[in-house]
């Protein structure tokens, strides 16, 4: 347990132990991940559904902070079938993007490191668990197989480069035989694909001369060029006004079917995740707390955190006088209870909700959820 002086701070001193040890753990870690010329045995792994393209199982992702560690991630587990989209719903902060970083295998390293779990990537003819996929391999991977579409377009694009060169630049590196006029040509398609008039114009031009919802665009289009098996996007329309994050997603809808990929999408907007997912994921603190069908969490949403959401987000037709909103927040994730991490916040208590943390229960094939309130009622527990 880290030591503190008067002030609630921890003395240097102790930050600097704190730091001594993360890196004798850290490096242990990054040993790993560098290794050169590892046999594929090592990494490659079976699906225990291959209809999935993605099967993470008990992911644990800290960061190793001179603070303490940071559990970002501590015990996810979820898959995403082929051809469908998986929304993944949560508070800032309650470890989405850590989540598909750790997929990427794109952490802030060496603070950030997965510590246990796999995550199982569907290749087709093979699967490979990207926990024990060494750093040489997985840029093979990124692009190719999984790509990823951030918040911020702007900070995805080079503001120094002319959009041509950044699309041609994706396509040459993962298309190594590829003449340069076939990569301009087919650059031009993709910018052409994504919705954007006049490709040939905006290929020559620079970032800052696009609207937000045009670099989006581009950065979809670059995300897209080697038709990866799954998408992660990353709140894409955030940074966007309703009416280009409608057709945004419209977009990224259409060319998912086309490619027959799979989309996680991950948001704090429960709208969005209406209009796109097949498939919902809620995360407190970290955890998942429930998990369904989209029918299943919007028309029969279990956790009281879930139902929180759907009570904080505006109808149409009904009038309040005040939107709800969640008492309290997030916790934060260096110190956390032993007990429910949403009890602090939940009005929906029983006595069991003192104890330790909720076993995940099942309420259907596909629903399951975190909660004492449905042990007693369902009589069966699975954790
Ligand atoms: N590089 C980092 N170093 C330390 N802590 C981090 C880092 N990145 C994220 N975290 C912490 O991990 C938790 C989850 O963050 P994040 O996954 O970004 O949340 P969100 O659900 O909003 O995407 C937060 O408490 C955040 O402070
Ligand atoms: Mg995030």
């Amino acid at each position: 347990m880290a030591r503190k002086n008067a002030d609630g701070y921890l003395s240097a001193k102790e930050s600097r132990r704190i730091s001594r040890e993360n890196r004798k753990v850290t490096n242990v870690f990054e040993k790993q991940r560098k290794r050169k010329n590892v046999p594929e045995s090592e990494y490659l792994c079976e699906m225990k559904d291959i209809s999935n393209v993605i099967e993470v199982e008990d992911l644990h992702t800290y960061f190793f902070t001179d603070v303490g560690t940071v559990k970002s991630v501590d015990g996810v587990s979820f898959s995403v079938p082929i051809g469908k989209t998986i929304g993944v719903v949560g508070e800032s902060g309650c470890g989405k993007s850590v989540t598909s970083l750790s997929i990427m295998q794109l952490l802030q390293r060496p603070q950030g490191q997965i510590v246990s779990g796999e995550i199982r990537m569907n290749l087709g003819s093979k699967a490979y668990d990207i926990v024990k996929t060494p750093n040489e391999v997985m840029q093979h991977l990124r692009g190719n197989e999984i790509s990823m579409i951030f918040q911020e377009p702007m900070t995805a694009l080079n503001p120094v480069f002319r959009i041509g060169a950044q699309v041609d630049e994706v396509l040459a590196l993962h298309n190594p035989d590829m003449s340069k006029h076939d990569v301009r040509q087919r650059s031009v398609e993709l910018l052409d694909l994504v919705g954007i008039a006049n490709p040939e114009r905006v290929y020559k031009m620079y970032p800052h001369e696009l609207s937000g919802g045009m670099r989006q665009r581009v950065v979809i289009a670059m995300a897209l060029a080697c038709d990866p098996k799954l998408i992660i996007a990353d709140e894409p329309t955030t940074a966007l006004d309703v009416t280009i994050q409608a057709q945004i997603l419209d977009l990224l809808r259409r060319l998912k079917d086309r490619i027959n990929s799979s989309i996680m999408l991950i948001t704090h907007d429960l709208g969005v995740i209406a209009e796109m997912a097949d498939y919902v994921v809620v995360m407190y603190s970290g955890r998942i707390v429930e998990s369904g069908t989209a029918e299943e969490i919007f028309n029969n949403p279990a956790h009281p955190y879930t139902k929180g959401l759907m009570a904080s987000k505006p109808v149409v037709g009904r009038k309040v006088d005040s939107l709800y909103s969640i008492p309290g927040k997030v916790p934060n994730p260096v110190n956390m209870p032993d007990y429910c991490y949403f009890k602090d916040r939940c009005e929906l208590c029983v006595g069991k909700c003192a104890g330790e943390y909720p076993p995940e229960i099942k309420l259907s094939a596909t629903h399951t959820v975190a909660c004492y309130r449905y042990v007693d009622k369902e009589g069966e527990t699975n954790g």
